[in-house]
């Protein structure tokens, strides 16, 4: 094998995917046949949304950064497109692309990938909300009929794929891996006791998370949704780390003051891994409209209320501890957790840590280096 197939573009965009790439990162980079490195497309930039990802998940200095930046979904998707499809030219040129997720910079990359006949490997596939509005939903069935090689999660995705008539012979199921990148800095997580800071106790509070457009973007939507936030509080004190999305748009529809104000409701900047994690791990509940989220939280046997009308990972629903709510079944849902009337969940199959070393054998397959 020529060296330049050896190497390996890990491409990571924004917060979701970061702890995605860190385990297999960490899978590979011992490997005598790969040389994994990480292309940042610079969707995400501001230091707690990015670089405080790469230091708690020991990630190393990217590669490349694309400096993509914000923007409009056009401006987003085809700026990454024409900085990643320069990158390819100037080579040295990957054997293999590895994107992951559902954001604009993993259709940009796998387009660009495809394009150049560089191998494409799309890690978290086959995940269906089937919501074609939403722009994640439009990144995972594009990058999915792209991708040479798709890694899915769970029995749920290979179903999806199948039905979409993409070849079974490219679907390897290999498992969750944000619970790799959870298992690979438990000790850390468990040190950081995130809620002390904040004067709570484990058990003692709720998280919120929110960001989707569909939730924040529309002033009668992200006040509706406050309201219930600031009368849920009053049952639980709740953690609300907003992302910069979010917080933008409290302060415009001018909602921040009373939410701010609300009894029982901190909101506070968006955390990095280890204290995020750290949160959650010590949470009575979560509310959130994240993805990820609704694994972790299956996964740590807590309860998560998702509040979106569809979820592309069912699973977190049917075995786990996830229940799609609307605003106005927040409130009952709390007080229904309060009172332990909340199922316990299981975990789903190989949701066990070891999904980066199934990737790192299947990758080495594939490329012909096993
Ligand atoms: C993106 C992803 C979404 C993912 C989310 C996680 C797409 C289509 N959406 O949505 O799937 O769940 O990231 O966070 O790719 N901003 C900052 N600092 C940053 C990053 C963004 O201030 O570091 C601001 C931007 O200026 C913009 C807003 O946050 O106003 C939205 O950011 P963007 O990355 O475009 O989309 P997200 O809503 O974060």
């Amino acid at each position: 094998m020529a060296v330049a197939e050896k190497l390996v573009h890990l491409v990571a965009a924004a917060r979701p995917n970061f702890m995605k790439v860190a385990p297999l990162h960490r899978a590979l980079a011992p490997l005598a046949w790969c040389r994994p490195v990480v292309i940042h497309t610079g969707q995400h930039y501001d230091y707690n949304m990015s670089a405080a990802f790469f230091a708690d998940l020991g990630l190393p200095e990217p590669a490349a950064h694309l400096e993509v930046g914000s923007g409009s979904h056009g401006e987003q998707i085809g700026r990454c497109l024409m900085a990643y499809e320069q990158l390819l030219a100037a080579g040295p040129r990957p054997g293999a692309v590895v994107v992951a997720g559902d954001v604009n910079s993993t259709l940009a990359c796998a387009l660009a990938a495809r394009r150049a006949g560089v191998f494409l490997v799309h890690l978290e596939a086959g995940l269906r909300s089937f919501d074609r509005d939403m722009p994640e939903e439009q990144n995972r069935v594009l990058t999915d009929q792209l991708a040479d090689l798709l890694w899915t999660p769970s029995p749920d995705a290979d179903a999806n794929l199948a039905r979409e008539g993409v070849d079974p012979g490219r679907v390897e199921r290999v498992g969750n891996i944000m619970i790799d990148s959870l298992e690979m800095v438990r000790p850390a997580i468990e040190a950081r006791r995130a809620w002390e800071g904040l004067g709570l106790s484990p058990g003692g509070y709720g998280v919120v998370t929110l960001h989707r457009p569909a939730n924040v973007d529309q002033p009668a939507a992200l006040a509706a949704l406050a309201q219930a936030l600031a009368r849920a509080a009053a049952r639980l004190p709740l953690v609300f780390p907003a992302h910069p999305r979010t917080r933008a748009r409290l302060e415009r529809f001018a909602l921040l003051d009373g939410l701010t104000a609300a009894g029982g409701l901190r909101l506070v900047e968006p955390m990095g891994y280890l204290d995020f994690m750290s949160l959650v791990t010590g949470a009575r509940l979560v509310i959130t409209d994240s993805g990820g989220i609704q694994e972790e939280t299956t996964y740590l046997h807590l309860p998560c209320l998702t509040v979106r009308p569809s979820t592309e990972r069912p699973i977190t629903v049917e075995l786990g501890t996830n229940r799609l709510v609307t605003v106005e079944e927040i409130e009952g849902a709390v007080d229904q957790v309060l009172a332990g009337d909340w199922p316990r969940g299981r975990v789903p199959e190989l949701w066990d840590g070891r999904t980066a070393g199934r990737c790192a054998a299947s990758l080495a397959r594939r490329l012909g280096a096993a």
